[in-house]
């Protein structure tokens, strides 16, 4: 039986299977899986999470029990689970990803949507379902007493459900998004409200990346649960149970990081982004493309800049990463479709035949990722609402002199705040201001503020931070 088990929708891996059946395993992504994946792998700890894909899915079933450590693949301790699909669907896209993440990010068009008829109410069973098979599969898994921490919006439920079962375990669970204010959060059928905020209050100690997330989260609990609220000794009372709530701002392995960017792939792309680029200035963004990360904006405030400051054609040049996600959404798929429309109409305005103003490129590569932080003069990090950002971190760990321009709405601004550039991200103005700031800022100055970036970003490593969790669930409060 195992003492501390993780348990996230996304695990450390995924696989593809090919045609004549062949496996092919590669590492997971998303800001939860990097964070956690450098760590659980040697402390021990059990990861259980979902099969995503026919890929997972087939390689589940040549597992007996979803053990893919006990089958040879180098997981570290791995269950994964095989959750029929058209649940699986509805709990992750639908719920998870269509409302639950568009709710804490703000991100409603809302004159029309979201609508909860009939449905939704079908898709909520499949998330209630999706998440009892975790609570099954922790409760049959943990030893007695175990610590289980429960990660993100996809699980809401599972720490009420699970406790239902096991009243022995510490259970934590932790938010790696932002948290909606109560008058937005409100917008969920009243049941549903009330069943995610007393599914995370099933859990001893509910985590959140900011002061500001965990804020809102307990504004929610008061204002639609009638909770009893302890701001400063940050507790939450309901219905006589008690949860703590605790602030981890994640941040990057420094150490880790900077190895990884100095092996020869990362510099071979330096050589040929350098070669494209020539001697000119880099603003870099990376993202994957998501909404919430705002990149038409950003890319309406390049154009902007450039339409201001004549003076900088053919001396810069914006490199703009936006990586595949969620592409089974229509959102996201539309989302993407403009981002490449906005960068057409900027190559058109100010394309000439020796300078490329904008590269855009939507093929994920982390070596190229590595190349570019470490070449940016300028770092873009500009969304809408953000759990964290560790982009926002890794730029200036990697980068010797960029400047960072930042949204204030990103959890990363409370702690780099001072250091960056802030901007509202609907400014597209203000923003286009930034970057112009940020391209004259004298290097010493640029140099100055890198330094104490770094280190703020280094701050608390996934190893310390999952550490730190590990602790809160050592006080016992029932
Ligand atoms: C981002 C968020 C995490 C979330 C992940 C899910 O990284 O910061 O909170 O768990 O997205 O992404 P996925 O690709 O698994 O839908």
């Amino acid at each position: 039986m195992n003492s501390v088990l993780v348990a996230s929708n996304r695990g450390p891996v995924s696989f593809t299977v090919s045609e004549d059946g062949v496996l092919t395993m590669k590492r997971g992504g998303g800001g939860l899986v990097s964070g956690l994946s450098g760590v659980t792998k040697n402390v021990g700890v059990l990861w259980v999470c979902a099969a995503l894909s026919d890929g997972d899915r087939s390689a589940v079933r040549q597992t007996p029990g979803g053990r893919l450590d006990q089958a040879g693949y180098d997981t570290g301790a791995l269950r994964m689970l095989d959750i029929p699909p058209a649940t699986f669907h509805r709990a992750y896209n639908a719920v998870a990803n269509s409302t639950l993440w568009f709710v804490n990010h703000l991100l409603y068009d809302i004159p029309n949507s979201p609508r909860f008829g009939t449905r939704f109410q079908r898709e909520w069973e499949s998330y209630r379902d999706y998440n009892g098979a975790f609570a099954l599969a922790l409760a049959e898994e943990a030893g007695h007493e175990a610590r289980v921490m429960v990660q993100d919006y996809h699980l809401t439920l599972t720490p009420a459900m699970l406790r239902a079962e096991r009243p022995d375990l510490r259970i934590a669970h932790f938010s790696h998004t932002p948290w909606a204010p109560p008058e937005y959060f409100s917008l969920l059928p009243d049941e549903v409200a009330r069943e995610v905020l007393e599914g995370i209050l099933g859990a001893d100690h509910a985590g959140f990346l900011t002061e500001r997330w965990a804020g809102a989260f307990m504004d929610c609990c008061r204002f639609l649960l009638g909770a009893e609220i302890d701001r400063a000794g940050r507790t939450i009372t309901h219905e006589g149970r008690t949860t703590r709530i605790g602030v981890h701002p994640l941040g990057v392995d420094g150490a880790a990081l900077r190895d990884r960017a100095g092996e020869p792939d990362v510099e071979s792309h330096m050589t040929a982004l350098r070669e494209q680029v020539g001697d000119r200035r880099l603003i870099v963004r990376i993202d994957r493309t998501e909404l919430s990360k705002n990149i038409v904006r950003g890319l309406l405030a390049y154009r902007e800049f450039l339409a201001a400051h004549p003076e900088w054609h053919g001396r810069v040049v914006h490199l703009a990463f936006a990586y595949p996600s969620r592409h089974d959404l229509p959102e996201y798929r539309e989302y993407t479709a403009s981002v490449q429309r906005c960068a057409q109409e900027i190559e058109d305005e100010y394309a000439t035949e020796d300078w490329d103003p904008l590269i855009l490129n939507v093929d994920d590569d982390y070596p190229r990722s590595l190349a570019a932080y470490r070449m940016a003069d300028v770092l873009l990090v500009n969304p809408i609402r953000d759990g964290m950002n560790l982009v926002a971190k890794e730029g200036p760990i990697l980068s010797p002199t960029a400047a960072l321009v930042l949204s204030r709405e990103a959890g990363a601004a409370a702690e780099l705040g001072d250091d960056a550039l802030l901007v509202n991200p609907y400014d597209v103005s203000g923003t286009a201001a930034a970057l112009h700031e940020a391209l004259v800022m004298p290097v010493e100055e640029r140099e100055r503020r890198r330094d104490r970036l770094a280190a703020a970003a280094t701050a608390l490593p996934p190893q310390q931070w999952l550490a730190a969790q590990l602790d809160a669930l050592n006080y016992d409060l029932r």
